[in-house]
This record gives structure tokens, sequence and C-alpha cells, in this order.
């Protein structure tokens, strides 16, 4: 073991965020399973450029360029997943040693540099043996990522300063589930429900597992959106309350309250005692924010019980989602005000933008968009500090450009460009100007 685990955490954490399945590659090698993402990948029209992850960043190969990234960076946290299918190639029983070496590798470089390991055990790769099994609407796959967790925290458990258990397990249930247009392609609408429920079960249980091997923090990675009615009327404001239920507060009554938002209380897949194990006392909890959510009430062909609808007036990223930092601050002291006692200190745990942004002829990258949408946000952030609020980390989505899930390799939301055709890297403008904003910490100055 390398490393000075004994390091006291810093005051702040500051870092990036990558996921495995985004950056990895190397998906057949050293006794890697298939994931759900290798077969929704192969399917003809799933992914906007027919790419898939078989290569990606390649960083199952090129890590120590990635760790030397955040190194250069001064960065002193690193969010990075673990693919379940390295370690558990179908998903339960035999352990893969090669894929958790890798782990291991990636574990102590990063405690060598003095940065602090931010795994996440599931970012979307569920290992297809699962999926043939039914995939999150099984409940067993929440006992058998219960039994993942505890194979790498005895692992890992001694050098890892936070553990993730889930990433966004409300976009895993509305993008893969519900609308199918994620992995695995579900299209059940509001009967994604279970997968949503299974997936806080696991989360509970991974946490007992968690604590079980290992004296890590443990946190669960939540997407969060302030959700604005379109209008005053009673209807809008009623669909957005439920909109709310479902976005926010599923993931977050259940795991800090232990109950269920009234809206969602009535579901057949919550059995006796589910609540109990999903509320485990958490160390932190981490926020990806991207933007807020506009909803109105549903037309009356919408079989749905609300009605997304752009949200004008503000700059727009190249994804198209709106730049709207004052949400963060707004999402930030929200959750102060809502769950008070109830809350763990936050972490930012994702927050970051897509543009097109391309290499001058010197191949230097200016992304002026970019360290403007940084720097609001990390404003936003400190606003919410000042408003008393306890948030102890902030990390970009993301390190290096890479594999986009179903917009494949057409949206760029790295700091650092990725030549996807030769695998080199390319700090952009953003990355210089982040590792200045890290240098000055929370200075008495800032924001
Ligand atoms: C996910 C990332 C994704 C990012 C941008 C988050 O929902 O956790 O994997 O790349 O948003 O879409």
């Amino acid at each position: 073991m390398t490393g000075d685990v004994t390091r006291p955490a810093p005051d702040f954490w500051w870092g990036a965020a990558t996921a495995a399945y985004q950056v990895e590659g190397a998906v057949d090698e050293d006794g890697r399973g298939p994931s759900i993402w290798d077969t929704f990948t192969a399917e003809p029209g799933r992914i906007t450029d027919g790419s898939t992850g078989a290569v990606a960043c390649d960083s199952y190969h090129r890590w120590r360029e990635d760790l030397d990234l955040l190194n250069g960076l001064g960065a002193n946290a690193y969010r990075f997943s673990i693919a379940w299918p390295r370690v558990q190639p179908f998903g339960s029983g035999a352990v893969n040693a090669a894929g958790l070496a890798y782990y291991d590798r990636l574990v102590d470089g990063l405690l060598e540099r003095g940065i602090a390991p931010f795994p996440t055990l599931f970012h979307w790769d569920l290992p297809q043996a699962l999926q043939d099994a039914g995939g999150w609407l099984s409940r067993d796959t929440a006992e058998r990522f219960a039994e993942y967790a505890g194979v790498v925290g005895d692992a890992l458990g001694d050098r890892v300063a936070c553990w993730g258990t889930l990433n966004e397990p409300f976009v895993h249930m509305a993008l893969s589930y519900a609308f199918g247009t994620h992995a695995p392609g579900e299209v059940l609408l509001l009967d994604a429900f279970a997968a949503g429920h299974h997936q806080l079960l696991g989360h509970g249980l991974a946490t007992q597992a968690l604590r079980a091997a290992s004296s890590a923090a443990v946190m669960l990675v939540n997407n969060l959106t302030p959700v604005r009615a379109a209008s005053a009327e009673p209807d809008d404001v009623a669909a957005a309350r439920v909109y709310d239920a479902f976005h926010n507060r599923m993931f977050l009554d259940t795991v800090l309250l232990g109950t269920y938002p009234e809206e969602l209380a009535d579901a057949e897949v919550v059995r006796e005692g589910d609540l109990a194990t999903i509320a485990q006392p958490l160390d932190l909890l981490g926020v990806n924010y991207y933007n807020p959510t506009q909803v109105k009430a549903p037309g009356p062909d919408n079989p749905l019980p609300f009605e997304i609808v752009p949200l004008e007036g503000y700059p727009r990223t190249g994804f198209d989602w709106p730049v709207v930092p004052q949400g963060l601050t707004e999402l930030l002291v929200g959750l102060r005000d809502s769950y008070a006692d109830a809350l763990p200190p936050l972490v930012v745990t994702e927050n970051g933008c897509a543009y097109p942004d391309e290499p001058a002829p010197d191949g230097t990258v200016d992304d002026p968009d970019r360290i403007a949408y940084l720097d609001a946000h990390i404003r936003a952030v400190g606003a919410a500090r000042e408003a008393g609020v306890d948030v102890r980390g902030y990390l970009v989505w993301s390190l290096l450009d890479n594999f986009e899930w179903a917009e494949g390799y057409t949206q760029r939301f790295g700091i650092t460009r990725v030549d996807f055709a030769t695998g080199e890297r390319t700090p952009k403008a953003s990355y210089g100007w982040y590792r200045n904003r890290i240098s000055r910490d929370w200075a008495p100055d800032l924001p």
C-alpha cells in the first residue's frame, strides 16, 4: 500500500469527475464481462453518432496521464466509477482479480499524488447477466449490488476517502427504464418506479456492506434540479410538485427521512422494512447539478402526470441546456431549508457543460464559455456557503471529453480535450483557469 491515508481531509474538496464506461474503453480486457452499455451501443440507432465506449478515452491504459492531469490541476479529490462487470463479470459470485487490480492501481496512483479517491460503485454499467435476470426491475439486483459493494469495500476500503453508492438513480430510472434513451432501453413510463425503488434498496444494502468493510465515508450521488411551474395556474403548480416528487424527493425523503413523498407513497414494490434499510445514515450527500426544470400540466394525450417545457431566457450550452448558475445556489439553500438536521454535508459531485470547442491551428483549445460557466457556478456554491450551507466540495464534470451516453462523442464536457482517434489529451483554457481557481481556494475576497 502506498500513500498517506491518515492525511486529514481538507476544508474543501476540489477536483473532477469521470465514469468508467465513459472513459475506460478496454471493454474486453482482463476478464471484464459485458455490460448493458456494450449491448445497447451495438444496437443500430441507439447512439447519435453510432459510436460505443469500446475505446473511449482509453483511460484503462492511459490512467497515469489522467492522474497527472488531476495533479497538475492541484485537485485533492477525484470522483471516478468502478465498473461492476470488471469486478464481477457476471454480476455475482466469482471476483475477477485482474479487474479489481486496475482500481487498486488507480487508488494507489491517486494517493501517491495526494489526491483523495472518491469511487462511485454504479455509474450505469450494469453487468449484462443481471439485466438478463431483470436488471433493476428485479429486487434481487439490490442484493447483488450489496454483494459487489462488500467485495470492493474489502479490496479498497483501507484507502478510499469517500464511497459513492449509486450515480443519479433518478436519471437511471428515467432514461433507462421510463423513456428508453439509455441502456437497457426499456420504455415503461411510470412503471419504471420499480427500478428506482430497487436502486434505493441497493443503496441502503450497499451502504451497510461498505460500513462493514471499510471506515471510509459513504454518500449517495443524486441528480437534483430546482423545479419551476410554467405558470401560477393550479394545474401547472400541481404538475411541478409531482415532477419534483419523482426527480428530487423520491431520492431524498427516502434516504434522509425514511419516507416516500406522499405523491408516491402507495407503490406495491415497496415492502415493509425497505425504508428503514434505505435510510442509512450518510456522511455526505453528492449533488449533481446541471440546470433547473420547468414543468406544466400534461396535455390530454400525455400518459404522464407532468410535461417538461424548455426554460427560455437563458444562455444555452452546446447540449441546448439553459445556463442558470443561481439555480445551484437555490438548490443547495433549498436542501438545507427542507431537510435541516437530516441533511449531511453536501459535495457538488458533478457540474459542467458541453460546448463544441475546437482546437486552433496551433492545437490550443480556447473555451471561454466553459470558463464563464464554471466561474458562475463556483460563485453560486460560494453564495450557498455564505448563506450557511455546509458544502464541502466541488467536482467538475468532466476531467476529459468522453463518451456522452446516447450522444456518443458529439458532446464535449471536458476541461481536457481528447482526440478520440489518437487518445491524445490537451488541457483546454478552462483547465488552466480551474487550476488557478483551485489554488485560490475560498480566500476571503472570493467569490
Ligand atoms: C451523468 C454523467 C453525464 C453528465 C452529462 C450526468 O447525468 O452522471 O455521466 O455525462 O450528466 O450529461
